[in-house]
């Protein structure tokens, strides 16, 4: 992985130096870290050639040779050697980027790399509302959809977040903001500390590198005009540096190959495809630009269940091989479960609970969630009272005219005059061990 988009290229130092060797050809050196790191010292030029030297060794998925640099050989001592995360180096490592990896779904195989605390993603008062105008000529504000409406999050590097909810509840509303595809009411978004709403340029063409997602219905999400192999190879075009043209066939077999496709898949159209391996398309695509992130939307809502498994056993996978961090947003609370370090439960654009996959799942403490969680039968008599089967009143209400107070208020059975008058802050509170936004949890 290249230093500006290594997870751990914050931590590593870097270093660029410029001249002529002695057979007279001209020499960079460089060390892991961020390009932007090299603008005290260097000219443009040379920034260009540091980033230049970077991308071929990602493309070839080698470290670059090294040089010693000079003050250090003068004076005697040896050079400091860069600082890299040990994920950066178990990512370079990896037996996929050297394109010799059996199918990604062969169990067992790989180092299993523990999320880092240091988060990746971080949501702050996120907002998104949605203006709906009246008239034809001259267009009127008459109100506003609250698709997403004050969320908090975070993702750490190589963890996977599951975001759960029923439909309308602004899942989808959340990913796009989460990929800077829509701007936001107000609230910040994060990625590895700088906000994306404020990126501009090169800087935002980097981040769609780092941030990809896979899209829930994998017959409209592919070209049907397309081959796979073009599919799988478009965002090279945007994103050149990754991999260059002569190299990009042998990458798109590569990449078939780690989603456990054949390589005669590549002249073949989306239609002659099972909907499983057209999620694997789907994947593959996401996978080109080597992400840090990927945003899942509902990636198996569309497939059979034993195509779910397979999906989901895929994505895990991916995961423990390339360190990838998921946002993983679906309506199935198993494969949410499944698949999940840490869950967010939404309800009508608001994190409803937070907290981790065993702590949401076994001691729920907002009414919603346990409803959801008691939809799914527990065959065991002595299951908590929780567990059994709470039935939701009618529908959710209309993100337009949210209720006054705690949202859930109009479907929760355990509703008081208290919760219409105050919203509940979404925090721990006494005798629970993990965020609601509850009054009474
Ligand atoms: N571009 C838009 N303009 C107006 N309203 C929108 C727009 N996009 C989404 N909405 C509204 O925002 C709310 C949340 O939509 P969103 O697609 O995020 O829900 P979701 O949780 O992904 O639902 P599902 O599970 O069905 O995919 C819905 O009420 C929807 O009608
Ligand atoms: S705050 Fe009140 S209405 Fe809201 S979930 Fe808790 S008990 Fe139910
Ligand atoms: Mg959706």
């Amino acid at each position: 992985m290249t230093s500006a988009s290594s997870p751990g290229s914050g931590t590593g130092s870097s270093s660029c130096t410029r001249g002529r060797s002695p057979n007279g050809r001209r020499s960079v050196t460089c060390t892991r870290g961020p390009p932007t790191r090299t603008r005290g010292g260097c000219s443009r030029r040379c920034r260009a050639w540091v980033r230049a030297g970077c991308r071929s060794f990602r493309s070839r998925g080698r470290r670059p040779i090294r040089r010693r640099r000079r003050p250090a050989a003068r004076s005697g001592r040896a050079a400091p050697a860069p600082r890299r995360c040990a994920r950066s180096r178990r990512r370079r490592s990896s037996p996929s980027r050297r394109g010799t990896t059996p199918p990604a779904t062969s169990p067992g195989r790989c180092t299993v790399p523990e999320p880092c605390e240091e988060p990746i993603l971080r949501v702050e008062g996120l907002v998104k509302h949605y203006p709906v105008t009246r008239g034809v000529l001259v267009k009127r504000a008459v109100g506003q959809v609250r698709a997403v409406d004050g969320v908090d999050l975070e993702l750490r590097r190589g963890e996977t977040l599951g975001v759960v909810g029923e439909s309308g509840c602004g899942k989808s509303t959340l990913a796009r903001l989460l990929l800077a595809a829509e701007r936001p009411t107000a609230g910040t978004v994060r990625f590895d500390g700088r906000d994306i709403f404020a990126m501009r340029g090169r800087e935002l063409r980097a981040l769609r590198r780092r941030v990809q997602i896979v899209l829930q219905d994998p017959y409209s999400s592919l070209n049907p005009r397309m081959t796979v192999g073009d599919i799988v190879a478009e965002p090279f075009a945007v994103h050149p540096e990754v991999a260059p043209k002569g190299e990009r066939r042998r990458r798109v077999r590569e990449l078939l190959e780690i989603v456990g496709l054949s390589p005669d898949a590549l002249d073949r159209y989306p239609h002659q495809f099972s909907g499983g391996q057209r999620q694997r398309v789907g994947i593959a695509r996401a996978l080109a630009l080597r992400p840090d992130v990927i945003v899942c939307d509902e990636p198996v809502s569309a497939l059979d269940v034993s195509v779910q498994a397979q999906v989901l056993n895929l994505l895990a996978d991916l995961r423990r091989e390339l360190g990838l961090a998921y946002v993983f947003i679906a309506h199935d609370l198993a494969a949410v479960r499944h698949i999940s370090d840490r869950v967010a439960v939404m309800y009508l654009g608001k994190i409803v609970e937070t907290g981790d996959e065993t702590r949401v799942y076994e001691r729920p403490t907002h009414p919603y969630t346990r409803a959801l969680l008691s939809a799914v039968p527990v065959p065991d008599p002595d299951a908590p009272d929780w567990t059994r089967r709470t039935v939701l009143d009618g529908d959710p209400p209309s993100p337009l005219d949210p209720p006054s107070g705690c949202r859930f208020r109009t479907r929760c059975p355990q509703v008081r005059d208290v919760c219409a008058e105050r919203e509940p802050a979404l925090e721990e509170r006494p005798g629970t061990d993990h965020p609601s936004a509850c009054h009474f949890p």
